[in-house]
């Protein structure tokens, strides 16, 4: 990254960064898109939504437990952890992360807004209730203590609204920030892909790093081909050498 657009990090009133799956990879947490999305020869587009889980509740609900299982073993990585320190010394700087696996805020940032919800919540189908404890997800198919009806994992499944005050608020940070960062996502899923373009139109200078080409890529001010948790940890040492000048 250039010395200016580092300069330009350390001067921005406000920098928002876009989180996406990539982030989590060196994790050990699959993508979406990639080659380790599938499971059981599922793409997650298959099991991801509504009409799945009434048809087969227990197949989603135990590709979800396989997920959650397997986001408990993992630790965040050099990537969360230059976030952390981004949120320290950069002015009002935000995390937009559609990711569900928790890894932000168990690095530590503060700042985090989720906009596709979190795998380790769930909630009943029909009175919405919401349950944070580990007891009901680990059941093998859970039902309300309410109203009885089968409870669900609280992320958003395509076809679904986003959760509107995350949703608001992001795209308020965008339309507002001075630097705007894409980070690990293919910037394909609506609406967390227009972020980018909102904050562009504002004004704002997007960078995106991806160790892949985006549709967002061409639109972007700086793209970085590197993989996050190597590119990350670096930018972090150049921003503490230059904030100490
Ligand atoms: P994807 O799986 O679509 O994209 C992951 C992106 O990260 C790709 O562009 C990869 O090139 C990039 N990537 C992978 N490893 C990387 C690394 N180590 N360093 C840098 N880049 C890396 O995941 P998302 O963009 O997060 O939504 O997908 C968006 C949404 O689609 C998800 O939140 C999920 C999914 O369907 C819902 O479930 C609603």
């Amino acid at each position: 990254m250039k010395e200016s657009t580092l300069q330009k990090l350390l001067d921005s009133e406000s920098v928002v960064v876009l989180t996406g799956a990539g982030i989590s990879a060196a994790s050990g947490v699959p993508t979406f898109r990639g080659a380790d999305g599938l499971w059981k020869n599922y793409r997650p587009e298959e099991l991801a939504n509504y009409q799945a889980f009434i048809r087969n509740p227990e197949l989603v609900w135990g590709w979800y437990s396989w997920r959650r299982d397997l986001i408990k073993k993992v630790n965040p990585n050099g990537a969360h952890v230059a976030l952390v320190y981004f949120e320290r010394i950069l002015n009002n700087f935000f995390i937009v992360t559609q990711n569900v696996d928790n890894l932000h805020q168990r690095s530590g940032s503060k700042n985090v807004i989720e906009l596709h919800g979190n795998i380790m919540h769930s909630k009943c189908i029909d009175c919405e209730n919401i349950y944070f404890d580990e007891k009901t997800y680990n059941k093998e198919l859970p039902h309300c203590k309410h109203c009885n009806s089968l409870i669900r994992p609280a992320v958003v499944w395509f076809g679904e609204s986003l959760p509107l005050d995350a949703l608001k608020e992001s795209q308020k940070l965008a339309a507002n920030c001075q630097v705007f960062l894409s980070v690990g996502t293919s910037a394909v899923v609506e609406p967390a892909a227009s972020l980018p373009f909102i904050a562009r139109e504002r004004g704002a200078y997007v960078i995106e790093i991806n160790k892949d080409e985006t549709p967002l890529t061409p639109y972007a001010d700086e793209f970085i081909g590197e993989s996050v948790e190597e590119y990350l940890p670096e930018l972090v040492h150049h921003l503490k050498t230059l904030n100490l000048k």
